[in-house]
């Protein structure tokens, strides 16, 4: 199979998304509709993805980068003149070209390469892939002669009562040849209801000149749907989001409650982890075998370890290692590192941190901007006090060190190795090895006080 240009069209406003943000950048299954047309393209062949953009044009760039070559539609004047607009970038091109649009998140490669295949191996000018829909209203339909041949397509605006009765529609992606497409192009005009250059004309065109027209069908029109609207899009986000969770299903991940399960198409997750109900995981968050993440889990960008347990969590750019527990109620903030068999629980926060093998903050503390050796024990309600309101300071905690409950450890301090703190310390100066660091006045007790103050 000979490989392809994809063009995809991308330079609508979408209006109906009532939207600043163009609509092919609106995300779902955790990444811009556009990226999944682009990436789909790509997996079934294509050589160079060539994106068509105009409204926010430069935002586009900006997020897409060098996933695609640009042409710039200024105008909107109709799909065949956006068309039009990659021209020039295949002057030189004489192979396939599929038309794609910027707003079907669901289509997958398999249907692409479906479409390519039997366009080439039935040596046709352009193939159209078309759909069955229940309700055809507002797609182009495609209209086909008594022996079932393509014979042009027609948009609803144009259509007729009877062509309006054709369930067959036009789902606005197609493989052309490169030469036939824009000799036919060249010469579309905007006489039809809408005043536009469609895109759709070409098809009569090459009937017309008796070129080769075929049509592949799509087995399940979900495939093909595009988003106009943010119910559609919740509508796209859903059905990403099944096949998301269906998929790591069949890779031998439990999922207790699909309903209130919510992954990125980026996400890994070995076998034998379990996901209970109420957590998301986004971006390029990862899960080594034997986990059990959730309820009411959110990692972002993060890496967790095998065997880890996590409950009640908000994670975000961190490292989690192997058989650590977190939770409930913990807060892991980017750079957080955390090695094997640590343990942080119960109202913690942990910020731009390094917690070495074994360590435990078990309860109501703040840890930011630290680096924690083997073995530490964090006592209850310890902070690092790693701001002085103009700079952030480290705080360095050696190996098999104990932090008495209720600490500050006042930024830029050490603690040695084996030292101990007294609870409720101000820690200021640094601890030495072995030392036990008090910084805290002496308890008084007066005698028989009560007896003297009630009289
Ligand atoms: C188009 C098809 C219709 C098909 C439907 C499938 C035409 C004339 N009609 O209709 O047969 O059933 O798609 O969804 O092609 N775009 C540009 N520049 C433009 C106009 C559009 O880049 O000047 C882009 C849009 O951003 C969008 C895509 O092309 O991604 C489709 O445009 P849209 O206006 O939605 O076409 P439809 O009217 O839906
Ligand atoms: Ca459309």
């Amino acid at each position: 199979m000979a490989g392809f240009v994809a063009i995809v069209l991308a330079a609508g406003k979408g209006t109906r998304m009532k939207s600043a943000l163009p609509k092919v950048l609106h995300e779902v299954g955790g990444k811009p509709m556009v990226n999944h047309v682009l990436e789909s393209a790509k997996a079934s062949g294509a050589i160079r993805n060539i994106l068509v953009i105009g409204f926010g044009k430069e935002k586009v760039r900006e997020v897409i980068g060098n996933e695609a070559e640009y042409a710039v539609q200024e105008e909107q004047l109709g799909t065949g003149h956006a068309v039009l607009t990659a021209q020039e970038l295949l002057a030189d091109y004489t192979g396939t070209v599929m038309v794609l649009c910027g707003d079907t998140p669901l289509l997958e490669d398999r249907v692409l390469a479906k479409l390519l295949q039997e366009h080439q191996s039935a040596g046709a000018s352009a193939t159209v892939l078309t759909a069955m829909m229940p309700d055809p209203t507002g797609y182009g339909r495609v209209i086909r002669d008594g022996k079932g041949r393509v014979r042009k397509i027609v948009e609803q605006k144009d259509a007729s009562p009877e062509e309006l009765l054709v369930r067959e529609i036009n789902t606005g992606i197609y493989c052309f040849e490169s030469k036939a497409l824009f000799a036919s192009l060249n010469g579309i005009t905007c006489d039809n209801a809408q005043g536009e250059y469609y895109l759709t004309d070409v098809i009569g065109m090459l009937v017309g000149k008796e070129e080769k027209v075929w049509a592949v069908t799509a087995d399940d029109h979900q495939q093909t749907m595009g988003v106009n609207s943010r119910a559609q899009m919740a509508e796209a986000e859903s059905i990403l989001r099944k096949r998301k969770l269906a998929r790591l299903m069949d890779d031998g991940v439990t999922i207790m409650d699909p309903n209130s399960t919510f992954i990125d198409g980026e996400v890994s997750i070995a076998p034998d982890v379990v996901i209970y109900p109420f957590t998301w995981l986004e971006g390029k968050t990862s899960i080594g075998t034997g986990s059990v993440i959730g309820p009411n889990v959110r990692l972002t960008d993060t890496v967790v370890g095998e065997n880890v347990t996590m409950h009640f969590t908000y994670g975000h750019e961190c490292q989690v290692g192997d058989s650590v527990t977190v939770g409930p109620y913990v807060h892991l903030r980017p750079g957080t590192v955390l090695a094997e068999r640590v343990k942080i629980g119960n109202f913690v926060e942990v910020k731009n941190t390094n917690v070495g093998i074994g360590s435990k903050i078990p309860h109501l503390s703040y840890v930011g901007d630290t680096d924690m050796g083997a073995g530490v024990n964090i006592g209850s309600g310890t902070i690092t006090v790693n701001y002085d309101g103009t700079h952030k300071h480290r705080t360095i905690i050696e190996d098999n060190a104990f932090i008495g409950c209720n600490s500050n450890l006042v930024a830029p301090v050490t603690v040695g190795q084996g030292a101990y703190i007294a609870a409720g310390s101000t820690i200021t100066k640094d601890v030495p090895s072995d030392a036990l660091g008090v910084a805290r006045s002496r308890q008084n007790n007066i005698a028989d006080w009560t007896k003297k103050y009630k009289g």
